[in-house]
Order: structure tokens, then C-alpha cells, then sequence
């Protein structure tokens, strides 16, 4: 390790599970604006909105982890299609020991798919999960149960300061992967932001790849949003739910509806949170007394979608180079693979 790399490790704490799982946990240093902070903040506007970021909490995470599964919310199926043909193509362009850097620690069966091909041809296999929300033990030693010549290092932290840690780390090759369309949930500002600051860590032998979601039929893409089971609809008022048990909130979710609408201009899908009525809620802990009229739109998170020609500007402006694409059978969606320019 460089001098650098030392210096930069020693601002985390560091963990050593057992022989072949540590993590690497950031001491907690910048004050985090708290879920009051911020609600004070964007509950007082104009335009209400809520940061997507407070969907996950337990209840949250868990009823993501089943609009995952629904039959209409097709993205997460097409990607482990994809990954699934990619078992037999990803190799060619592996041509030396890769780690896996993975942003985000995502479902442990996408991640599968990836560690099959690696582990399969070296004799130490590393994955580096980087997350902000400590990386499950569970799941970390089911794959190392698994894998027996894998090697964990769960680095828990944001994605830019994990990206940072990296920089440099060793010699090694970097795949780095950010899978289920993660991506679409950024502004296409912080979007390219975010694909420039992953190429400014990469070596020329690192390799990134991505999916992403496509435009296609306003119905597929809206059902996706709003499934027949509601689902989505709970885990959109889990918000609500959660000022209500953290902040001392008086939602009533009864007066709200989970609005889901594909806006063709901004090729997004938008979420919202309606409210049913004229109505006035109080959330004590934030010092906060909001008024809603009826129908008024509370924002809480954007997907957007892309074309290939989309694809081909955005990694073209971060100085990417493609080296493959990938589609389902259906073109609902993309993986890219690239390399540094
Ligand atoms: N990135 C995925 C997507 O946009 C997952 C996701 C984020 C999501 N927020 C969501 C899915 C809200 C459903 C609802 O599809």
C-alpha cells in the first residue's frame, strides 16, 4: 500500500470479521443534516418534496427487496437476463485478475452472477462492496460460504468517498459495477457528475459496468411504478409512515395516493405522494405545520430512462470509451460496458 493509501485507510475504522470478511467503516466525521433538517426544509416550500434517500429505513428496504420481485416491475428480471448471457461474453474482455468494486451492495443474486465468472478462473477472488448503510453480515457470509476463494471488504461509506478510497488502493484491476438502474435515479447533472468522478478513480485497465434502464412504452414503464399488488404504493407512503414514528408526524395516509406518471419530455418517471384533501399536518420533532390543498403533489423520487444514443453522449461526455452493450431479447434495457478514454 502507498503512503497515500495508508493515510487515506486510516480515516476508517477498520474490521476484521474472520480471515476473509473486514470491513471498512468511515469515522464518523461530517455532521449528517438530520431527517428533521431536511424535512424543515423541503416540506416548506413551495414545491414539496422529500429526499428518496429516507425510503430506506427496515420497513423500506424490505418492500423494495419485493418490488424487486413483482411481475411488473421488469428492470431487476431483464438485468439478471442480461448478466445471465454475460457469464459467457464478460470473460473476453477480462483478460487479467479483476476485483469486483460493486456501488452499492445490491441483491447478492445479481452480484452472483459476476463472482461466478470471476471466481471461477482466479485463485483469490476480492469483492469490494461499497455502501453507506452497513453492508449485511448475513449476506456477505452466505457468499463467502459460497465462494471458498472469496475475500470481502465491505467499505461503508457514500459512493464518492468509497470511489475515493479506491483511488489508487493498489495495482490491481478494478470492475466496477453499478447495477438495477441505479443511475436513473440521479439529476442527469448530478448523473454525469457522479459517471466523471467514477472515471477520475479508474485505471487504464479498470473496466465500469452499468445498467440502465430504456424508454419504452409509457404503460410498461408507469405499471412498473404503480403494481397491481400496491407494493409500490407502500413503500411510496412509508415515508409518511416513518415522520409519522420518527418525528412525532400526524400523516393520516389514508388522505394520500401514490401517483407514478411517465413525463415524456423529462424521459422520467416521476413519483408523488397526493394529497387526497385540504388538509394540515403537523410534525412536532421537525417544527413543522404543513398545509396541503387537495391534489397537491408531495415529490419523492425520479427514475429516468434512457436511449442509446443517451448512452453513447453521457459516456462519450465523462470520457468513456464503450467497449460493449448489451440488451434483453425485449431492448427494455441496457448493460454497458466501458473503459477509461
Ligand atoms: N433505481 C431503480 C428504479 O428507478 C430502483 C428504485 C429507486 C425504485 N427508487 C424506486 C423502484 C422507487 C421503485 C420505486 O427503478
Amino acid at each position: 500500500m502507498s503512503t497515500k493509501t495508508l493515510q487515506k485507510v486510516s480515516e476508517y475504522e477498520k474490521s476484521n470479521v474472520n480471515s476473509r470478511l473486514r470491513c471498512f467503516k468511515r469515522h464518523i466525521s461530517s455532521q449528517k443534516q438530520s431527517f428533521a433538517e431536511e424535512l424543515s426544509h423541503s416540506l416548506s416550500h413551495e414545491s414539496k418534496f422529500i429526499s428518496p434517500k429516507f425510503f430506506y429505513d427496515k420497513t423500506g428496504s424490505e418492500l423494495f427487496e419485493k418490488i424487486c420481485d413483482l411481475p411488473e416491475y421488469y428492470l431487476t428480471k431483464t438485468e439478471i437476463e442480461i448478466l445471465n448471457h454475460l457469464k459467457t461474453e464478460l470473460p473476453h474482455f477480462l483478460h487479467d485478475d479483476f476485483r469486483l468494486v460493486e456501488l452499492g451492495s445490491g441483491s447478492s443474486t445479481k452480484t452472483r452472477h459476476i463472482l461466478d465468472v470471476l471466481h471461477e478462473t482466479q485463485s483469490k477472488t476480492e469483492y469490494f462492496p461499497i455502501d453507506i448503510s452497513d453492508i449485511l453480515e448475513s449476506s456477505s457470509q452466505e457468499l463467502l460460504s459460497l465462494y471458498p476463494r472469496l475475500h470481502i471488504t465491505g467499505i461503508i461509506d457514500t459512493y464518492e468517498n468509497g470511489l475515493e478510497f479506491l483511488k489508487e488502493y493498489d495495482s490491481k484491476n478494478n470492475l466496477i459495477v453499478f447495477l438495477g438502474s441505479s443511475f436513473g435515479n440521479f439529476s442527469p447533472k448530478d448523473g454525469l457528475k457522479f459517471l466523471k468522478k467514477i472515471n477520475s478513480i479508474m485505471k487504464d485497465s479498470d473496466l465500469f459496468l452499468i445498467g440502465l434502464d430504456l424508454i419504452k412504452e409509457k404503460s410498461i414503464l408507469e405499471k412498473a411504478y404503480d403494481d397491481s399488488e400496491g407494493i409500490t404504493r407502500q413503500f411510496n407512503l412509508n415515508m409518511l409512515s416513518r415522520i409519522n414514528t420518527e418525528l412525532d408526524g400526524n400523516f393520516d395516509l389514508a388522505n394520500f395516493a401514490h401517483v407514478a406518471r411517465y413525463n415524456e419530455n423529462e424521459k422520467r418517471i416521476e413519483m408523488y405522494l397526493q394529497s387526497l384533501t385540504n388538509q394540515t399536518v403537523q410534525i412536532p420533532k421537525a417544527k413543522l405545520s404543513i398545509t396541503l390543498q387537495k391534489d397537491e403533489l408531495i415529490h419523492t423520487e425520479n427514475s429516468y430512462k434512457f436511449s442509446l444514443n443517451d448512452i453513447e453522449d453521457m459516456m462519450a461526455d465523462t470520457s468513456f470509451e464503450i467497449k460493449r452493450i448489451w440488451f434483453d431479447s425485449n431492448k427494455h434495457y441496457a448493460m454497458v460496458l466501458a473503459s477509461k478514454i
